[in-house]
């Protein structure tokens, strides 16, 4: 099948939401993004700014994805037209991945290595998530994170995806917040 014949079988299968990346400085990350959005069938996948990303991290999964380059923060707020943005990032979290509801239409953000999510696109988010995180590190590398958000949205769901969960409260060492699980 040619890549628009996939696209096109495809279409009627795609998921209600979307994502965002303010483009990396690491070329690879973006590619590895696209691969696992696509592998969520995510409506479109907008990336902020302008630096080269390396396609062939995609592993071909951007031949069948719909790329919107937004050259600034202005352009992605314009083309998302009105949607949901929920920004992920764990600095100035209101919520946690564990707690936040995924409004219709969500466009979800993930922010650059070096800078995260930029002041203004999180002051335009209905939502700023934290993935809860359990070890000393600050942060998931880019792409993982991407992975485990787009998981738990799918999760809610899948059937398969409900009605699991531990049978006692499980016991979470170190301080309570936005941060942690
Ligand atoms: C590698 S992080 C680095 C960003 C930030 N300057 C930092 O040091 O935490 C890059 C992006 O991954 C996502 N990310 C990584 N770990 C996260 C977490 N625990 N909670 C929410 N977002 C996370 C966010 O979108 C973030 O902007």
């Amino acid at each position: 099948m040619s890549a628009g014949q996939v696209r096109a079988e495809l279409a009627p299968l795609r998921a209600d939401l979307s994502i965002a990346v303010v483009r990396a400085k690491n070329p690879f990350n973006v590619g590895a993004i696209i691969r696992v959005a696509h592998s969520f069938l995510v409506r479109e996948i907008f990336l902020v700014g302008s630096e080269p990303y390396y396609e062939r991290a995609s592993m071909g999964m951007h031949r069948y994805e719909t790329i919107v380059p937004c050259p600034d923060e202005q352009a992605l707020l314009a083309a998302i037209s009105g949607r949901p943005l929920c920004a992920v990032e764990r600095d100035h979290a209101r919520t946690t991945l564990w707690e936040a509801d995924f409004p219709r239409d969500v466009v979800l953000l993930f922010g650059s290595e070096d800078d995260g999510v930029p002041p203004a696109l999180l002051a335009a988010s209905a939502q700023v998530i934290a993935i809860p995180m359990y070890g000393i590190n600050h942060s998931f590398p880019l792409a993982v994170a991407a992975g485990i958000v787009l998981c738990e949205w799918a999760r809610r769901r899948d059937p398969r995806g409900r009605g699991r969960g531990p049978t006692e409260p499980v016991s979470i060492p170190g301080p309570g917040g936005a941060g942690r699980g």
